[in-house]
């Protein structure tokens, strides 16, 4: 089976790249190496990934999938033979270059496993602010000074995918890349039957977010939203501050998760798509023990903003 690294990038089609550039600049990232042809655009944050963002220009406005890196070339042999693989390809116009295959995904989704890809150099960013709580007082002799301004973004987290068939794309995800299950969603008239599933890499007792995915069944099979890391909670709020004085739309922000703990804030660019802002997300490794929840879609707020009705949609 081959083991996922992390999850790299997420692609989608829209109809103005203008438009995109500027609302993702303000989102918090930054042209890639290759920045595009006017076809296509690819943004990258201040990791090392050569790309988190990938808009190709088309009529209409739609998800097209994602991105995983793997660890090996045969790995990529290996995927490429299953059912609905393209073939292993080389990539000379994508920042950091490398290898793909392309797989389609049941429901269509395009779903990316790459290696080879030069990292990208990190980008210099402000060091997190130390937090000074009620019982340990890091921050010594020096004072938060923070503007409202674009939160530069590290890193892809996760994106979340509602399909038509939940126990069918956890296992392609499974086979594919060796996602494991970190938490299940049920509903509280069928609590022992899992709707939803949050997936992390395997990195065995290595720590890892505790998703990079989360697969929804329903019968409206699409993305959800695509979630990027920022520094820390600063970094959310000067952002909100920010994107709300650009006259960005706000979804739901900001507040605190249940499953995976992150606070959140959540924004539609300007074709609709939900995408996130997130920081002091959970980690696990091989000794956290999968749950089971079954409450209401309330109840996966744990504080702050609650999510419009359409969120559960
Ligand atoms: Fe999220």
């Amino acid at each position: 089976m081959t083991r996922a690294i992390d999850a790299l990038y997420v692609r989608y089609q829209v109809t103005d790249l203008a438009v995109m550039e500027r609302f993702l600049r303000d989102f918090g990232m930054v042209p890639a190496s290759v920045a595009g042809d006017g076809q296509r655009l690819y943004m990258r944050g201040t990791g090392d990934a050569p790309f988190l963002y990938e808009a190709v220009l088309g009529e209409t406005s739609r998800f097209l999938g994602a991105g995983f890196s793997v660890g090996s070339a045969q790995d990529l042999e290996r995927l490429s033979a299953l059912p609905g693989s393209g073939p292993v390809q080389q990539l000379d116009a994508t920042p950091g270059g490398g290898m793909r295959v392309r797989m389609r995904m049941p429901d269509g989704f395009e779903i990316d496993a790459v290696y080879g890809a030069k990292p990208a150099a990190p980008l210099a960013t402000r060091d997190a602010i130390a937090f000074n709580t009620a019982r340990a007082k890091p921050r010594v002799n020096t004072a938060v000074r923070i503007i409202r301004q674009a939160s530069p973004v590290k890193r892809l987290g996760h994106f979340v995918l509602h399909v038509s068939d939940h126990a069918a794309s956890v296992a392609w995800l499974r086979e594919r890349f060796g996602l494991l299950a970190s938490d299940h969603l049920a509903t509280p008239d069928a609590p022992t039957h899992p709707i939803g599933t949050f997936l992390r890499v395997d990195h065995g007792d290595a720590l890892v977010d505790h998703h990079c995915m989360l697969v929804l069944g329903t019968d409206r099979p699409g993305v959800h939203h695509c979630s990027f890391e920022v520094e820390d909670v600063d970094a959310v709020m000067s952002a909100h501050d920010f994107l709300l004085e650009r006259g960005y739309m706000l979804d739901c922000g900001v507040g605190r998760h249940l499953l995976g703990s992150q606070i959140f804030d959540y924004w539609r660019d300007p074709f609709g798509f939900r995408i996130e802002h997130y920081t002091d997300g959970d980690v696990v490794n091989a000794d956290h023990e999968p749950s089971i929840f079954a409450g209401t879609a309330d109840q996966t707020t744990q504080w702050g903003a609650k999510p419009p009705q359409d969120f559960f949609e």
